[in-house]
């Protein structure tokens, strides 16, 4: 039986007043103990933070000088270090010296061309603001602890946790979706450390792109960008998307993640803004978590709405429904819909 099969199953017993079975049970205790445990990951997060893959990453080293190295009590590396040898993250040898497991070799080591350990400092930097979250919920009011968005030491391992996992899985996708040619000049609106528009520029090498993001981003994108060849072709534009000229005509403006950190109305106006920034045959590409009509998707958009309440003041994920009238309020014309988190919309 499959697993839907056995959730009717159980579900058409309670309905009928029967006691589940056993098994039934057995498996939605399973379910729910998977997500009552936060050690493991506030583990990690903690042994990101403190550095120690990049400390084991030269050579095995024992707990003392391990301690020594990312500024730990005795005590306190040691037992880190032993839980992380339980959970498969490190390895130790017969001398009592520890190394990093493959999984850490490969993805938390910062040297290595495949980290994505920022994305364990950014959820230690949100730690605090999720603590906010039934708060929030209860209120529906801003979160304490403001916006991710105004704060350096959460903006940064944002930006490169989003640069990271963009690399490892979304490029390339995009890039398949999305055909650019013919475009000369590419507007990355919310652009973060550049990842698109540095995709986009090897791509196409006819295409200049502009990136637009906050001051503090672009101070962190300059440094991404000044290590690709093709740096000359991404221009920087430091402002507030939401106040701040645009600049164009350009043939295309591409919002990837930006449209969920704004509330309905700021929403509305950055997509006319947009428009007004496109060429008359110009394109908007907004890729996103859209949601279906039921409020999900296949991709956790209903999670990652919960996630803006303590991470935005006001963004959440829009169902893609919503998204196609304030594009059609914004005076867009045709739209495309490439794949599950892309929108294609003409502007005439
Ligand atoms: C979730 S990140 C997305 C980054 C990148 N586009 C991506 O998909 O990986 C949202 C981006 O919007 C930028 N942003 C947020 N509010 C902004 C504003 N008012 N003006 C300009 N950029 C803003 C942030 O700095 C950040 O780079």
């Amino acid at each position: 039986m499959s697993e839907d099969t056995d959730a009717q199953a159980a579900d058409a017993a309670d309905a009928a007043g029967q006691a589940p079975d056993h098994e039934a049970l057995s498996r939605a205790l399973q379910f729910l103990m998977g997500d009552a445990e936060i050690w493991r990951p506030r583990i990690l997060m903690s042994a990101v933070r403190l550095g120690v893959f990049e400390a084991l990453a030269a050579e095995p080293i024992d707990p003392d000088a391990l301690a020594g190295r990312v500024g730990a009590a005795p005590e306190g590396g040691l037992r880190l270090l032993r839980a992380l040898k339980e959970m498969g993250y490190v390895e130790e040898d017969g001398d009592g010296r520890f190394a990093n497991a493959f999984v850490s070799r490969h993805f938390l080591d910062p040297a290595s061309p495949y980290y994505v350990g920022s994305w364990f400092l950014l959820n230690d930097a949100d730690w605090p603001a999720w603590g906010g979250l039934t708060q929030t919920i209860r209120t529906g009011a801003p979160p304490d602890a403001g916006s991710i968005f105004v704060n350096p030491a959460r903006l940064a391992p944002l930006l490169h946790a989003a640069h990271e996992r963009a690399r490892l899985f979304h490029v390339g996708e995009l890039l398949q979706d999305l055909d650019l040619r013919g475009a000369g000049a590419l507007l990355d609106l919310g652009g973060g450390l550049g990842t698109y528009a540095l995709a986009f520029c090897e791509t196409y090498p006819d295409l200049v792109c502009t990136l637009f993001d906050l001051p503090a981003a672009i101070d962190l994108a300059r440094a991404e960008i000044a290590r690709y060849p093709f740096a000359d072709r991404v221009r920087l534009v430091a402002g507030d998307f939401n106040r701040d000229e645009l600049g164009g005509p350009y043939d295309v403006v591409f919002m990837s993640n930006v449209l969920h950190g704004e509330p309905p109305d700021s929403a509305q106006a950055l997509l006319a803004r947009a428009r007004r920034a496109l060429a008359p045959d110009g394109r908007l590409v907004l890729r996103d978590s859209f949601l279906q009509d039921d409020g999900v998707n296949a991709f956790n958009g209903a999670v990652f709405g919960l996630t803006l309440m303590i991470e935005t003041e006001a963004g959440r994920t829009y169902e893609r429904r919503a998204v196609k009238e304030m594009l059609a309020q914004a005076g867009f014309g045709a739209i495309e819909e490439p794949s599950a988190k892309l929108m294609v919309a003409h502007a005439g």
